[in-house]
C-alpha cells in the first residue's frame, strides 16, 4: 500500500474535486473498441422479427444483414457474432444442419464477408444446439451428451465456418479436448490465421432463458446442461478450464454469463494474462431492459454495468447493447 500521511493531511477527494481532474485519474475506460454486437438472422426475405424475451433485439434476413451491418461498421464496432434462428424442419436428432456448408449461418457469413473484407470481425459459435431436435450442444448416446462423438462434429462445423469466412471461431459447447481437435482441424484446413475464442468458462445458467428463445431451442431443450457446463458454485474449476484451453491452443477466453461471474473474470485475467472476454448474457440484457422507465433504458446503468466488466479485467464484452451504447461514447 502507498498511502502517505493521513486525514488531514491526506484528501482522498482532492482527485474528485471536479470533472477534469476526475478525467485525469480515471483508472479505467469503456470504448466503442470494447464492444461485440450478436446478431440473430433468420431464413427468409424483408424480415425484422421482434424477439418478445429480449425488448429491442430482432432478428433479421438475410436480405437485410448487410445494411445492418454497415450501420456498426459506421460506428465503429469491431466484430459480431452471429447467431441462427433454426426452423424446426432443419434440426434432427444429430444437429446435421450444422455440417451443411449452406446452412444460416455460413449464408451470412458469406454475405458480409463479401461485401465488407476485413472491415469488421465476423464471430461464430461451434456447438450443436440450434441444430439438434433436443436443443443440446452435442450428440447424445446412450442418454448421455458424447463427449468424443460431438468433438468430431464440431471440428468440422468449425472448418465449414472457417471456409465461409469467419474470422473467430468461439466453441461454446464446454466439451472436453474440443479447443485441440478444432486448432487441428483448421490448420490442417489451411485455416491457421483463423482464431479461436473459447468460452472455456461458461457455466449452466439460468440467464440464457432469453437466448434459448431467440435461436428457437428454449422449448425443445429436454433437461438441462449441468453435465458439461460448469456449476456456478465453482471458481477453481474455472481456473482448470481456462488452463486446459489455452494448452490446446485457445487465443483468447470467454467467461459467460457477465455480471455474476466478475470474479471469475478477474481471477482469469490476473493468473493468465490472456485477452478475456466477458459475455454479458440474453437475461442479463432482459433484466435491464425490464428495468425501463417511462419508455426510456436507464443508460447509465448499462455504463456502469459495462465498466464493471472492465474494471474486472475484461479486454472486450459481448453484449446485446453494444450498437446502442457505442453511440453514446
Ligand atoms: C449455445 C449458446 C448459448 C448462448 C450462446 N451460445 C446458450 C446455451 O448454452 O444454452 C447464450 C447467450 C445468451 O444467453 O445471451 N451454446
Amino acid at each position: 500500500m502507498i498511502t502517505t500521511g493521513k486525514y488531514p493531511n491526506l484528501r482522498l477527494r482532492r482527485n474528485r474535486k471536479n470533472d477534469w481532474i476526475r478525467r485525469l485519474t480515471k483508472e479505467n475506460a469503456l470504448s466503442v473498441d470494447d464492444l461485440v454486437q450478436p446478431i440473430f438472422i433468420i431464413e427468409g426475405k424483408n424480415k425484422k422479427i421482434p424477439i418478445k424475451s429480449m425488448p429491442g433485439v430482432f432478428r433479421y434476413s438475410l436480405d437485410k444483414v448487410n445494411h445492418l451491418v454497415k450501420g456498426l461498421i459506421k460506428i465503429g464496432i469491431p466484430m459480431i457474432a452471429i447467431f441462427p434462428y433454426v426452423e424446426k424442419k432443419y434440426k434432427n436428432i444429430h444437429g446435421s444442419e450444422a455440417l451443411n456448408e449452406n446452412n444460416l449461418v455460413c449464408r451470412a457469413t458469406r454475405t458480409i464477408k463479401k461485401k465488407f473484407k476485413d472491415k469488421i470481425g465476423i464471430m461464430c459459435d461451434v456447438a450443436l444446439d440450434p441444430y439438434t431436435s433436443h436443443g443440446h450442444d452435442g450428440i447424445i448416446k446412450s442418454n448421455q451428451i458424447d463427449n468424443d462423438l460431438t468433438l468430431k462434429i464440431l471440428s468440422k462445423q468449425a472448418v465449414i465456418q472457417a471456409r465461409a469466412g469467419c474470422d473467430v471461431i468461439a466453441p461454446s459447447d464446454m466439451m472436453d479436448g474440443r479447443i485441440a481437435i478444432i486448432r487441428k482441424a483448421l490448420d490442417e484446413n489451411n485455416f491457421n490465421s483463423v482464431s479461436i475464442l473459447s468460452y472455456a468458462v461458461k457455466y449452466a445458467s439460468s440467464y440464457y432463458g432469453p437466448f434459448r428463445d431467440a435461436v428457437g431451442s428454449k422449448k425443445l431443450l429436454k433437461g438441462d446442461k449441468k453435465t458439461y457446463q460448469m456449476d456456478y458454485s465453482n471458481s477453481d474449476e474455472a481456473l482448470r478450464e481456462v488452463s486446459m484451453d489455452i494448452k490446446e491452443g485457445a487465443d483468447m477466453v470467454m467467461v459467460k454469463p457477465g455480471l455474476p461471474y466478475l470474479d471469475i473474470i478477474s481471477d482469469v485475467k490476473k493468473k493468465f494474462k490472456i485477452p478475456v472476454f466477458a459475455y454479458q448474457v440474453s437475461g442479463e440484457y432482459s433484466l435491464i431492459m425490464n428495468s425501463i422507465k417511462n419508455g426510456t433504458v436507464n443508460e447509465k446503468i448499462i455504463l456502469e454495468t459495462l465498466m464493471s466488466f472492465k474494471r474486472a479485467g475484461a479486454n472486450a464484452i459481448v453484449t446485446y447493447f453494444a450498437s446502442k451504447i457505442a453511440k453514446k461514447l
